[in-house]
């Protein structure tokens, strides 16, 4: 297959982009950020300073995202089931957004890029929930990369609550049942402004879906990483894309 390659153009992390073929790069990547905990575990370290580290790959990699054009970059940062690991930990994730917001969102302002969530954060903390919402009211103009945090997300419990909506406008006399398809289901979850991921990442080895997505990857491409996601970089990014573009997407079809 002919790709047309841009030849000696590098990004701002100076990786080589030779062989990417940028008229191919997916709109929407969503990545399933594994691992942390092992990658603190291996240098004898408590499991919260892999979060702590791994915070640090989602700066390195929403650059490179944004970068590289992707336009919608979706990270699953704390699932509906993550709220039985132990108290401690749980409450220092909760604060990383905190942290996070304070030393990145300028940066994330100057790139022009747009924070919005997904998951049910009423839940969340109020400082989250505060930080949260400053860093998606000071991006709110930015037209550049989406950079989507899935935030006590649940796959299952997002459909639950589209198949309630729905009830409730058939109720209303808003739809008829059999208005009812894929695509006002679609747009009845959480993710109904973005298109379906082209390519979803899980690091650190897990060959599972977790209840991420589970709607909108149903024609999604996997790659399932090896390396744990605090060590996850750009390199590995950019060969998760030519992973991609060497796909053959069917759909179906032949
Ligand atoms: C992913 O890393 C981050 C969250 C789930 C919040 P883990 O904390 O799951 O790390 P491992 O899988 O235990 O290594
Ligand atoms: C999925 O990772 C959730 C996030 C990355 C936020 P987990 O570590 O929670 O998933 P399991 O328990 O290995 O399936
Ligand atoms: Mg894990």
């Amino acid at each position: 297959m002919f790709k047309k390659s841009r030849n000696k153009k590098k990004t701002s992390s100076n990786i080589d982009l030779q062989e990417l073929d940028i008229h191919n790069i997916p709109k929407h990547v969503a990545i399933i950020m594994d691992g942390n905990g092992r990658w603190a575990k291996k240098r004898k370290m408590p499991r919260i300073k892999g979060h702590y580290q791994g915070m640090q790959t989602v700066k390195t990699i929403t650059k490179q995202a944004s970068d590289l054009g992707i336009e919608y970059l979706t990270l699953y940062t704390f699932s509906t089931e993550n709220w039985t690991r132990p108290e401690s930990e749980v409450n220092y994730i909760m604060n990383l957004p905190v942290d996070f917001l304070k030393t990145f969102l300028p940066e994330l302002i100057e790139k022009n890029v747009k924070v919005e969530t997904i998951g049910f954060i009423s839940n969340l903390p109020n400082s989250t929930l505060k930080a949260i919402e400053q860093a998606k009211d000071q991006t709110k103009n930015n037209t550049g990369l989406k950079l989507i945090f899935a935030m006590n997300y649940g796959g299952r419990a997002e459909i639950v609550d589209g198949v309630k909506a729905l009830y409730r406008k058939v109720q209303a006399k808003e739809i008829a049942i059999d208005d009812i398809d894929e695509e006002l289901l679609s747009s009845n979850l959480m993710t109904k402004s973005y298109p379906d991921p082209e390519l979803l990442i899980r690091t650190s080895g897990e060959q599972r879906i977790s209840n991420f997505l589970i709607w909108q990857v149903s024609y999604s491409e996997f790659i399932f990483n090896e390396k744990l996601w605090p060590d996850f970089d750009s390199e590995e990014l950019i060969k998760c894309l030519k992973i991609y573009q060497n796909r053959q997407r069917r759909f179906g079809g032949l």
